[in-house]
Protein backbone atom coordinates (compact mmCIF):
# COMPACT_ATOMS: atom_id res chain seq x y z
CA UNK A 1 0.00 0.00 0.00
CA UNK A 2 1.30 3.10 -0.98
CA UNK A 3 -0.81 5.71 -0.03
CA UNK A 4 -3.52 5.32 3.00
CA UNK A 5 -5.70 8.56 4.45
CA UNK A 6 -6.60 8.78 8.14
CA UNK A 7 -9.99 10.37 9.46
CA UNK A 8 -11.82 10.84 12.99
CA UNK A 9 -15.50 10.26 13.40
CA UNK A 10 -18.33 10.70 15.72
CA UNK A 11 -17.74 12.36 19.11
CA UNK A 12 -14.48 13.69 19.61
CA UNK A 13 -11.97 12.57 22.42
CA UNK A 14 -8.63 13.62 23.62
CA UNK A 15 -5.53 11.78 22.06
CA UNK A 16 -7.20 11.70 18.70
CA UNK A 17 -4.73 13.86 17.58
CA UNK A 18 -2.17 12.13 19.04
CA UNK A 19 -3.48 9.42 17.16
CA UNK A 20 -4.04 11.21 13.85
CA UNK A 21 0.00 12.13 14.53
CA UNK A 22 0.99 8.56 14.86
CA UNK A 23 -0.39 7.30 11.93
CA UNK A 24 0.88 9.77 9.42
CA UNK A 25 4.77 9.55 11.03
CA UNK A 26 4.25 6.22 11.09
CA UNK A 27 3.05 5.87 7.57
CA UNK A 28 5.88 8.42 6.24
CA UNK A 29 8.29 6.24 8.26
CA UNK A 30 7.33 3.40 6.18
CA UNK A 31 7.36 5.38 2.87
CA UNK A 32 3.87 5.80 2.47
CA UNK A 33 1.82 9.01 1.52
CA UNK A 34 -1.08 10.05 4.20
CA UNK A 35 -4.20 11.96 3.48
CA UNK A 36 -6.40 13.82 6.43
CA UNK A 37 -9.93 12.89 5.26
CA UNK A 38 -11.83 16.20 7.27
CA UNK A 39 -14.58 16.60 8.96
CA UNK A 40 -15.49 12.93 9.47
CA UNK A 41 -17.60 10.78 6.53
CA UNK A 42 -19.22 13.29 5.52
CA UNK A 43 -15.60 15.09 4.28
CA UNK A 44 -14.86 11.48 2.74
CA UNK A 45 -18.51 12.56 0.86
CA UNK A 46 -17.68 15.54 0.19
CA UNK A 47 -13.96 14.67 -1.27
CA UNK A 48 -12.57 17.25 2.10
CA UNK A 49 -8.88 14.97 1.08
CA UNK A 50 -5.70 16.90 1.99
CA UNK A 51 -2.17 15.40 1.88
CA UNK A 52 -0.49 15.88 5.65
CA UNK A 53 3.15 15.79 5.81
CA UNK A 54 5.56 15.38 8.78
CA UNK A 55 4.65 19.34 9.90
CA UNK A 56 1.62 18.76 9.06
CA UNK A 57 1.11 17.00 12.67
CA UNK A 58 3.41 19.20 14.28
CA UNK A 59 2.69 20.69 17.64
CA UNK A 60 -0.79 18.63 18.48
CA UNK A 61 -0.02 15.69 20.33
CA UNK A 62 -1.30 17.57 23.49
CA UNK A 63 -4.18 18.91 22.05
CA UNK A 64 -7.35 17.99 23.02
CA UNK A 65 -10.31 17.68 19.74
CA UNK A 66 -8.99 16.68 16.35
CA UNK A 67 -7.46 19.06 14.01
CA UNK A 68 -9.34 16.50 11.37
CA UNK A 69 -12.50 17.78 12.51
CA UNK A 70 -15.01 15.51 13.26
CA UNK A 71 -19.09 14.64 12.36
CA UNK A 72 -21.50 12.48 12.86
CA UNK A 73 -22.89 12.18 9.22
CA UNK A 74 -26.51 10.25 8.88
CA UNK A 75 -25.65 10.30 4.83
CA UNK A 76 -22.62 7.54 5.02
CA UNK A 77 -25.67 4.97 6.42
CA UNK A 78 -26.94 4.92 3.03
CA UNK A 79 -25.73 2.93 -0.38
CA UNK A 80 -25.45 5.97 -1.91
CA UNK A 81 -23.42 7.93 0.69
CA UNK A 82 -21.09 4.97 0.82
CA UNK A 83 -20.72 4.78 -2.73
CA UNK A 84 -20.26 9.11 -3.12
CA UNK A 85 -17.64 7.97 -0.20
CA UNK A 86 -16.06 5.19 -2.77
CA UNK A 87 -15.55 7.37 -5.44
CA UNK A 88 -13.47 9.83 -3.75
CA UNK A 89 -11.24 7.30 -2.30
CA UNK A 90 -11.04 6.22 -6.29
CA UNK A 91 -10.06 9.59 -7.42
CA UNK A 92 -7.36 10.64 -4.76
CA UNK A 93 -5.80 7.15 -4.78
CA UNK A 94 -6.35 5.97 -1.38
CA UNK A 95 -5.94 2.73 -0.89
CA UNK A 96 -6.68 1.59 2.28
CA UNK A 97 -8.06 4.10 5.84
CA UNK A 98 -7.39 4.16 9.40
CA UNK A 99 -10.13 5.42 10.93
CA UNK A 100 -10.53 6.41 14.20
CA UNK A 101 -13.98 6.85 16.28
CA UNK A 102 -16.49 5.18 18.40
CA UNK A 103 -18.63 2.67 17.65
CA UNK A 104 -20.86 4.36 15.19
CA UNK A 105 -17.32 5.29 12.99
CA UNK A 106 -16.74 1.19 13.42
CA UNK A 107 -19.71 0.52 11.38
CA UNK A 108 -18.67 2.86 8.97
CA UNK A 109 -15.46 1.54 8.48
CA UNK A 110 -16.96 -1.93 8.70
CA UNK A 111 -19.53 -0.88 5.57
CA UNK A 112 -16.63 -0.12 3.01
CA UNK A 113 -14.55 -3.27 4.25
CA UNK A 114 -17.35 -4.67 2.71
CA UNK A 115 -17.43 -2.70 -0.10
CA UNK A 116 -14.07 -3.90 -0.22
CA UNK A 117 -11.89 -0.51 1.00
CA UNK A 118 -9.11 -1.88 3.39
CA UNK A 119 -10.02 -0.05 6.77
CA UNK A 120 -8.75 -0.08 10.46
CA UNK A 121 -10.85 0.70 13.05
CA UNK A 122 -8.86 2.63 15.78
CA UNK A 123 -11.35 2.91 19.19
CA UNK A 124 -11.68 6.78 20.23
CA UNK A 125 -13.55 7.96 22.58
CA UNK A 126 -14.29 8.96 26.00
CA UNK A 127 -16.89 6.23 26.60
CA UNK A 128 -15.03 3.04 26.73
CA UNK A 129 -17.30 1.11 24.97
CA UNK A 130 -15.91 -0.43 22.44
CA UNK A 131 -15.43 -4.12 22.12
CA UNK A 132 -12.41 -5.58 21.95
CA UNK A 133 -9.92 -3.37 23.96
CA UNK A 134 -9.61 -2.84 27.68
CA UNK A 135 -9.45 0.95 27.13
CA UNK A 136 -10.06 3.53 24.28
CA UNK A 137 -8.83 6.99 23.71
CA UNK A 138 -9.62 9.65 26.00
CA UNK A 139 -11.51 7.32 28.59
CA UNK A 140 -8.47 8.44 30.86
CA UNK A 141 -8.48 12.08 29.96
CA UNK A 142 -11.98 12.25 30.88
CA UNK A 143 -11.94 10.15 33.45
CA UNK A 144 -9.51 13.13 35.60
CA UNK A 145 -11.94 15.45 33.91
CA UNK A 146 -14.64 14.07 35.88
CA UNK A 147 -13.01 13.08 39.31
CA UNK A 148 -11.56 16.99 39.61
CA UNK A 149 -15.23 18.33 39.04
CA UNK A 150 -16.26 15.34 41.89
CA UNK A 151 -13.49 16.66 44.16
CA UNK A 152 -14.48 20.61 43.51
CA UNK A 153 -18.58 19.06 44.65
CA UNK A 154 -17.46 17.40 47.55
CA UNK A 155 -15.87 20.65 49.16
CA UNK A 156 -19.25 22.17 48.38
CA UNK A 157 -21.33 19.19 49.62
CA UNK A 158 -19.72 19.07 52.92
CA UNK A 159 -19.80 22.56 53.74
CA UNK A 160 -23.79 22.62 52.94
CA UNK A 161 -24.28 18.97 54.33
CA UNK A 162 -26.41 18.21 50.71
CA UNK A 163 -26.40 15.73 48.97
CA UNK A 164 -25.64 15.73 45.05
CA UNK A 165 -26.72 14.05 41.83
CA UNK A 166 -24.04 14.09 39.38
CA UNK A 167 -24.92 13.30 35.65
CA UNK A 168 -21.37 11.89 33.64
CA UNK A 169 -21.53 10.57 29.51
CA UNK A 170 -20.85 7.76 28.46
CA UNK A 171 -23.65 7.02 25.95
CA UNK A 172 -25.06 3.24 26.94
CA UNK A 173 -22.23 2.64 29.22
CA UNK A 174 -21.19 2.92 32.85
CA UNK A 175 -17.64 2.70 32.39
CA UNK A 176 -16.85 6.46 32.97
CA UNK A 177 -19.43 6.30 35.85
CA UNK A 178 -18.30 3.31 37.44
CA UNK A 179 -14.23 4.30 37.01
CA UNK A 180 -15.20 7.86 38.38
CA UNK A 181 -17.37 7.11 41.20
CA UNK A 182 -14.65 4.65 42.52
CA UNK A 183 -12.05 6.82 42.08
CA UNK A 184 -13.96 10.16 43.54
CA UNK A 185 -15.48 7.90 46.25
CA UNK A 186 -18.72 8.27 45.62
CA UNK A 187 -21.45 7.26 48.20
CA UNK A 188 -23.74 5.44 45.04
CA UNK A 189 -22.97 5.04 41.04
CA UNK A 190 -25.88 4.27 38.95
CA UNK A 191 -24.94 2.16 35.91
CA UNK A 192 -27.33 1.50 33.01
CA UNK A 193 -25.31 -2.40 33.46
CA UNK A 194 -27.13 -2.96 36.41
CA UNK A 195 -30.45 -2.15 37.60
CA UNK A 196 -31.07 -0.07 40.75
CA UNK A 197 -33.40 0.17 43.58
CA UNK A 198 -34.65 3.43 44.73
CA UNK A 199 -35.48 2.02 48.08
CA UNK A 200 -31.58 0.96 48.94
CA UNK A 201 -30.32 3.81 47.72
CA UNK A 202 -32.46 5.92 50.25
CA UNK A 203 -32.03 2.87 52.82
CA UNK A 204 -28.05 3.69 52.48
CA UNK A 205 -28.82 7.44 51.98
CA UNK A 206 -30.73 7.10 55.59
CA UNK A 207 -28.10 4.69 57.67
CA UNK A 208 -25.07 7.18 56.40
CA UNK A 209 -27.51 10.00 57.75
CA UNK A 210 -28.31 8.30 61.26
CA UNK A 211 -24.20 7.58 61.45
CA UNK A 212 -23.87 11.70 61.08
CA UNK A 213 -22.73 11.75 57.37
CA UNK A 214 -24.83 14.22 56.07
CA UNK A 215 -23.47 15.16 52.83
CA UNK A 216 -23.69 12.34 49.81
CA UNK A 217 -22.28 12.20 46.02
CA UNK A 218 -24.32 9.83 43.85
CA UNK A 219 -23.17 9.43 39.77
CA UNK A 220 -25.55 8.84 37.47
CA UNK A 221 -24.58 7.69 33.89
CA UNK A 222 -26.37 9.51 31.08
CA UNK A 223 -27.54 6.13 29.98
CA UNK A 224 -29.40 5.62 32.88
CA UNK A 225 -31.48 8.42 32.63
CA UNK A 226 -31.45 12.03 33.81
CA UNK A 227 -30.00 13.06 36.98
CA UNK A 228 -32.83 15.45 37.49
CA UNK A 229 -34.96 12.76 37.55
CA UNK A 230 -33.18 10.84 39.99
CA UNK A 231 -32.44 13.97 42.40
CA UNK A 232 -36.33 14.22 42.37
CA UNK A 233 -36.99 10.97 43.46
CA UNK A 234 -34.57 11.25 46.40
CA UNK A 235 -36.34 14.56 47.65
CA UNK A 236 -39.42 12.92 47.40
CA UNK A 237 -38.80 9.64 49.27
CA UNK A 238 -35.87 11.11 51.46
CA UNK A 239 -37.00 14.56 52.03
CA UNK A 240 -33.04 15.64 51.78
CA UNK A 241 -32.24 18.35 49.81
CA UNK A 242 -30.32 17.74 47.04
CA UNK A 243 -28.11 19.58 43.87
CA UNK A 244 -27.39 18.09 40.48
CA UNK A 245 -24.74 18.94 38.01
CA UNK A 246 -24.85 17.61 34.56
CA UNK A 247 -21.01 17.43 33.76
CA UNK A 248 -21.89 17.28 29.49
CA UNK A 249 -19.38 18.23 27.18
CA UNK A 250 -16.62 19.50 29.21
CA UNK A 251 -15.58 15.95 29.65
CA UNK A 252 -14.91 15.76 25.62
CA UNK A 253 -12.33 18.44 25.89
CA UNK A 254 -9.01 18.79 27.74
CA UNK A 255 -5.32 18.54 26.93
CA UNK A 256 -5.03 14.76 26.82
CA UNK A 257 -3.51 12.71 30.00
CA UNK A 258 -0.47 10.98 29.36
CA UNK A 259 -2.32 7.54 29.22
CA UNK A 260 -4.18 8.61 26.57
CA UNK A 261 -1.29 9.59 24.69
CA UNK A 262 0.73 6.78 24.71
CA UNK A 263 -2.13 4.85 23.97
CA UNK A 264 -3.05 6.50 21.04
CA UNK A 265 0.36 6.69 19.47
CA UNK A 266 0.78 2.94 19.71
CA UNK A 267 -2.85 2.12 18.65
CA UNK A 268 -2.53 4.54 15.75
CA UNK A 269 0.90 3.30 14.75
CA UNK A 270 -0.03 -0.26 15.00
CA UNK A 271 -3.47 0.71 12.06
CA UNK A 272 -0.32 1.69 9.89
CA UNK A 273 1.33 -1.63 10.18
CA UNK A 274 -2.05 -3.40 9.68
CA UNK A 275 -2.31 -1.88 6.28
CA UNK A 276 1.24 -2.28 5.62
CA UNK A 277 0.54 -5.95 5.72
CA UNK A 278 -2.07 -5.40 3.39
CA UNK A 279 -5.11 -6.43 5.92
CA UNK A 280 -8.14 -4.69 6.61
CA UNK A 281 -11.14 -4.60 8.11
CA UNK A 282 -9.48 -5.09 11.65
CA UNK A 283 -9.84 -3.08 14.76
CA UNK A 284 -6.96 -2.30 17.05
CA UNK A 285 -7.28 -2.89 20.56
CA UNK A 286 -5.28 -2.90 24.02
CA UNK A 287 -5.91 -5.66 26.41
CA UNK A 288 -3.58 -6.26 29.45
CA UNK A 289 -1.64 -3.81 27.85
CA UNK A 290 -0.59 -5.79 24.94
CA UNK A 291 -1.47 -4.68 21.54
CA UNK A 292 -4.19 -7.12 19.74
CA UNK A 293 -6.70 -7.04 16.66
CA UNK A 294 -9.80 -8.45 15.83
CA UNK A 295 -12.24 -8.60 12.95
CA UNK A 296 -14.20 -5.18 12.67
CA UNK A 297 -16.87 -7.24 12.22
CA UNK A 298 -16.58 -9.51 14.99
CA UNK A 299 -15.58 -6.93 17.13
CA UNK A 300 -18.73 -4.88 16.59
CA UNK A 301 -20.88 -7.74 17.30
CA UNK A 302 -19.32 -8.36 20.49
CA UNK A 303 -21.62 -7.08 23.98
CA UNK A 304 -19.67 -4.25 25.92
CA UNK A 305 -18.94 -5.26 29.53
CA UNK A 306 -17.90 -4.01 32.45
CA UNK A 307 -15.73 -5.06 35.45
CA UNK A 308 -18.62 -6.27 38.13
CA UNK A 309 -16.03 -6.82 40.78
CA UNK A 310 -15.14 -3.50 40.15
CA UNK A 311 -18.87 -2.45 40.71
CA UNK A 312 -19.53 -4.50 43.35
CA UNK A 313 -15.88 -2.81 44.88
CA UNK A 314 -17.40 0.25 45.08
CA UNK A 315 -20.28 -0.25 46.70
CA UNK A 316 -18.33 -2.46 49.67
CA UNK A 317 -16.33 0.64 49.82
CA UNK A 318 -18.91 3.31 50.11
CA UNK A 319 -21.44 1.16 52.53
O1 LIG B 1 -19.78 9.20 22.38
C1 LIG B 1 -19.29 10.31 23.06
C2 LIG B 1 -20.42 11.12 23.64
O2 LIG B 1 -19.84 12.22 24.31
C3 LIG B 1 -21.36 10.35 24.56
O3 LIG B 1 -20.85 10.17 25.84
C4 LIG B 1 -22.57 11.23 24.50
O4 LIG B 1 -23.75 10.48 24.75
C5 LIG B 1 -22.57 11.74 23.09
O5 LIG B 1 -21.24 11.61 22.61
C6 LIG B 1 -23.01 13.18 22.92
O6 LIG B 1 -23.02 13.44 21.57
P1 LIG B 1 -23.16 14.90 20.96
O7 LIG B 1 -21.87 15.62 21.18
O8 LIG B 1 -23.42 14.66 19.51
O9 LIG B 1 -24.27 15.57 21.69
Amino acid sequence: MKRIGVLTSGGDSPGMNAAVRAVVRKAIFHEMEVFGIYHGYQGLINGDIRQLELGSVGDIIHRGGTMLHTARCPEFRTEEGQLKAIEQLNNHGIEGIVIIGGDGSYRGAKALTERGYPCIGVPGTIDNDIPGTDFTIGFDTALNTVIDAIDKIRDTATSHERTYVVEVMGRNAGDIALWAGLAGGAETILCPEYDYDMDELIGKLNRGHDRGKKHSIIIVAEGVGSAVDVSRKIEEKAGVETRVTVLGHVQRGGSPSANDRVLASRLGARGVELLLDGKGGRAVGIEQNRLVDYDIIEALAKPHTIDKKMYDLSSELSI
